[in-house]
């Protein structure tokens, strides 16, 4: 499972990339409204620090302006992934960028249907928003077991991206499940690394250490 920080933020991007964990970046308009300065060049900032794919959405509705939009966005940094939402007209763009070889995220998606369609549009990635199904009521890690079981059926080589993540064990339970990557905020990661063992055992070792 590839691991992206769901982020705008460079100084939470450099963090997390000292701990060797970070393939890659997922941004969306509220994440970079969060940051101040020229929103380009922030996305050229990360596009600089990570190697992998940084997510960027377009914020047109209408597929030619999103298509304008997303040309823009390829221009930055050979790394990023336009981002588009799966509506009728983000399908239309999505289609449209995989004919030119742009690679794509298909974002807010809540459900198997939406998602395939995006796979057959070719998208690269699929982001099913699970943290957003768990607070209306609904399983959100479901919809990637979903996810994972059609696009296997149907060798579709879209990649399931496990987004909207809130807790460590949506990261696991994303991993047994066999998401092709995740995108986790910054707190996720740092829970990721904690376990109270972890703590109780080195403290001991210390202490048996000062002893000798
Ligand atoms: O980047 C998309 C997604 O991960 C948003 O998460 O926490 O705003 O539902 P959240």
């Amino acid at each position: 499972m590839k691991i992206f920080l769901d982020t705008a933020n460079l100084e939470q991007i450099r963090q997390a990339n000292a701990l060797g964990a970070i393939e890659g970046v997922t941004t969306n308009p509220s994440l970079l409204a969060k940051e101040k300065g020229d929103w380009r060049k922030t996305v050229r900032q990360i596009c600089k620090e990570i190697d992998g794919p940084v997510s960027v959405e377009v914020i047109a509705t209408e597929s030619p302006a999103m298509l304008a939009e997303a040309r823009d966005l390829v221009k930055i940094a050979p790394n990023v992934v336009v981002k588009v939402p799966v509506t009728l007209e983000g399908l239309k763009t999505i289609k449209e960028l995989h004919l030119r070889g742009i690679e794509t995220n298909a974002t807010l998606v809540f459900s198997a249907n939406q998602a395939l369609l995006a796979a057959k549009a070719g998208a690269t990635f699929v982001s099913p928003f699970i943290g957003r199904l768990d607070d209306i009521g609904h399983d959100g890690m479901q919809l990637v077991q979903d996810l994972v079981s059609i696009f296997r059926n149907y060798e579709l080589p879209t990649q399931v991206l496990a987004a909207s993540i809130r807790s460590a064990s949506h990261f696991s339970q994303a991993a047994l499940l066999g998401a092709d990557a995740i995108t986790i905020p910054l707190s996720v990661l740092l829970d990721l690394t904690k376990h109270p063992l972890t703590d109780i055992g080195l403290a001991k070792f210390l202490s048996d250490w000062a002893k000798k």
